[in-house]
């Protein structure tokens, strides 16, 4: 039987800017793929703080390594060396095959970063305005250049003027791609989120990105694959443009890194790596030892648990179990992703059935209005998926099942 759902004992936030519509939870604590709120109530966490707790909650590796961080350095200055940032670079390195990497602390850091080094590569060749192409339904970042890049307009809205230099084409559509090249001759990068996440998780298809590394070589400019949210791990592969069998140029990474301690990364190959010189780009915080712990530690865990392994056969059968469920539904536009970052697309906006899970003990999120995510941790075991599955099934029947609004 279904519990009800207890009534909220929420603080008021009179001196929180109210960025955030909120459901009326607030949570206290985590175990694995589970979080319980301030009134004892236990949810399972299909969201994973958005694509972040990689490694679950209080992961029983991860915390004492980060205890014993903390008690040591939690932040120095990038005036000196942090041998632990050598440490997580070369990893990231050894596991994308790229050489070097500059560390901040979010996503839109990773991607302004990108943007920096895709300017500059064009000014390094005497290109003083260049321009990048980037795409619909993209979604980059909110400071005032990846909200630039973003394509919603909802992003946009309030906050002109925009940076110029973008060139916005539709994804998966290699002649918009050529044409746009052919009109726009600054264009020094190509940018995209190897699967779009906030866009309603839309993957880029592998001969897409193929043609894309082939036109890159081509015509000398930088691909630069987003992997804040498809990145590490959670498509099975570490990176989702492996499953392409290409490499980047630039690759900015956040998210899933840190297992929630905040930390962005960018990857670069050899084309990008030495755009940036000293005195070009900066940060007090990036890189920090606490950061660099939880990247490294985060790491660690997804090698020693076999996580990508993991992610590939629960997301699977996550992605089997939607599918049955919703088999021969109207409705259900698709269900679709890689891994563990699944999209149900319905018919009509979905917004409300995140308070409908939250009460039936699951939570989700919804993007692009009409699609359902799931991006939980790594961890998830393939009991947790079916018990989402039964969670998720009946309830999108029930919602599809009322007239559309
Ligand atoms: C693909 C992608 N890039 C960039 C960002 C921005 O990351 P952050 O919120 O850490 O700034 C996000 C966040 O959702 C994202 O999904």
């Amino acid at each position: 039987m279904k519990e009800a759902m207890n009534p909220p004992v929420l603080p008021s936030e009179p001196h929180v800017m109210q960025t955030y519509g909120r459901l009326p939870i607030a949570l206290s604590h985590g175990q694995g793929c589970w979080v319980w709120d301030t009134n004892g109530r236990r949810y399972l966490d299909g969201l994973g703080g958005i694509a972040v707790n990689t490694v679950g909650h209080a992961h029983p590796r991860l915390v004492p390594a980060l205890q014993e961080q903390i008690a040591k350095l939690i932040h120095t200055s990038n005036y000196y060396h942090v041998p632990l940032q050598e440490e997580l670079a070369a990893k990231l390195c050894e596991i994308s095959g790229l050489t070097n990497v500059f560390f901040c602390n979010s996503g839109l850091e990773a991607n302004e970063a990108a943007l920096k080094i895709a300017r500059k590569f064009g000014h390094d060749r005497g290109n003083t305005r260049p321009e990048l192409m980037v795409f619909d339904g993209a979604f980059h970042g909110r400071s005032i250049a990846t909200l630039s890049a973003t394509a919603n307009p909802k992003i946009h809205a309030g906050f002109g003027p925009l940076v110029e230099g973008f060139v916005r084409v539709p994804l998966n559509d290699l002649p918009a791609v050529e044409a746009a090249l052919r009109a726009h001759p600054n264009i020094t990068g190509i940018f995209l989120e190897t699967i779009q996440g906030e866009g309603g998780v839309n993957p880029a298809r592998v001969e897409f990105l193929q043609g894309l590394r082939r036109i890159c070589d081509q015509k000398d400019i930088l691909l630069m694959l987003d992997e804040v949210q498809c990145g590490i791990g959670r498509t099975g592969k570490w990176f989702a443009h492996q499953w392409a069998d290409i490499q980047p140029d630039v690759m900015p990474l956040a998210k899933g890194l840190g297992s929630g301690v905040p930390v962005g990364a960018v990857v670069c190959g050899p084309r990008a790596a030495k755009v940036l010189q000293a005195g070009n780009h900066g940060t007090t915080f990036g890189g920090n030892p606490l950061a660099m712990r939880a990247g490294v530690e985060t790491l660690k865990i997804m090698v020693e648990d076999d996580l990508l392994a993991n992610a590939a056969k629960v997301g699977g059968e996550l992605k089997a179990a939607l599918a049955a469920g919703f088999a021969g539904l109207a409705g259900i536009v698709e269900v679709r992703g890689q891994g563990l970052m699944l999209g149900i697309e319905l018919d009509r906006p979905a917004g409300a059935l995140l308070g409908q899970a939250a009460e039936a003990g699951l939570l989700i999120s919804v993007t692009a209005d009409r699609v359902i995510r799931l991006v939980p941790a790594l961890i998830l075991s393939s009991e947790e998926a079916a018990q989402i599955a039964a969670i998720l099934v009946p309830l999108v029947k029930a919602f599809v099942a009322q007239p559309k609004p």
